[in-house]
Formats: structure tokens, C-alpha cells, sequence
């Protein structure tokens, strides 16, 4: 494999979101280090669909605790239960917020920031962490950013935990 990903120009959202799975998926498959293969799902997302921030939280003593990330700088750890991130964790789910003022408890690691999606990694019924997402334009996530979101982090939980 290419280490070179091929994201396809003037395609839609779910178009390029689909080319990164597969390109990812044996990105992944191929790598047998959790940082390394995180490292580069981060990358490609954050490059191609130009979010603000993109990263990964991993549970560690009981925190979410700030893995691999692209962007500016961000608070390295968040509890259960704590912001976006604490509430996917607490109640397994993605959270999708239009705009971050409108959250109670929002997290502003840069107030830049605007709006967010936050998917669980779930194996076994055990949240082992989150995939962060952050845009600096309100409402940038709907519901192609959630279903394929969802289905990559099916794919991570599986090849790299
Ligand atoms: N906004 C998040 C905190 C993490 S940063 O966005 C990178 C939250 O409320 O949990």
C-alpha cells in the first residue's frame, strides 16, 4: 500500500469519507502499532475533509487522556461524565453539537472552535475511548459525518484493540 492516500477531488462528503474507509481500513490492517495506525487515521481525516481538530482520547486511570491529534493544542485530560467527550463516554453514544455554546458543560480546549462530533470506541460493551472531532464553523456535522464516523471507529475498535 501507497503510504500516499488517493482522496478524490470535488467529491462529495460521503464519497471521500468512503475512499478513506477502504484506504484506511488496510492502512490499519497493515500496522501493528495502536499509535501508529491512530496516528495516520487522524491525518488522513484532518487533511481531507479540513477539520479544526481531530484526534483521539483514550481512557487511562479512569480519564479520558489526550492521544494522537492534529491541530492546535488541547486539554490532555477529561472525565467521565466531563463535556463532550465525557458524555459520549457516559452514555456510549455519538454526540453531535451544532454549536458548542449551546452545550452545558462544552470543553473549550480553543475558542476557536464552533461545532463537534464525538463517536465512542466500543468493544464489549466497554467505551475505551472517543474520536474527537472539532470544526471552527457551526453546524458542520450531520448525519453522513455520523454514520461513517461510526462505521470507521467499528473498523479501529476491531483491527486495534
Ligand atoms: N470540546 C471537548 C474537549 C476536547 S477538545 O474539543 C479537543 C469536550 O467538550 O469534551
Amino acid at each position: 500500500m501507497s503510504e500516499t492516500l488517493n482522496i478524490p477531488s470535488n467529491a462529495s462528503k460521503e464519497t471521500v469519507y468512503d475512499s478513506l474507509i477502504t484506504q484506511l481500513s488496510a492502512l490499519i490492517a497493515a500496522e501493528t502499532d495502536r499509535t501508529a495506525a491512530l496516528a495516520n487515521v487522524t491525518a488522513a481525516l484532518h487533511e481531507a475533509l479540513g477539520f479544526f481538530w481531530t484526534g483521539f482520547y483514550l481512557i487511562k486511570n479512569d480519564r479520558l487522556t489526550l492521544n494522537v491529534f492534529q491541530g492546535p493544542i488541547a486539554c490532555s485530560r477529561i472525565a467521565y461524565g466531563r463535556g463532550v467527550c465525557g458524555t459520549a463516554w457516559a452514555e456510549k453514544r455519538t454526540i453531535k453539537v451544532d454549536d458548542v455554546d449551546e452545550f452545558p458543560g462544552h470543553i473549550a480546549c480553543s475558542s476557536l472552535s464552533r461545532s463537534e462530533i464525538v463517536v465512542p470506541l466500543v468493544k464489549n460493551g466497554k467505551v475505551l475511548g472517543v474520536l474527537d472531532i472539532d470544526s471552527d464553523k457551526p453546524t458542520m456535522f450531520d448525519d453522513t459525518d455520523r454514520e461513517k464516523l461510526e462505521k470507521l471507529c467499528e473498523i479501529i475498535v476491531c483491527t486495534c484493540f
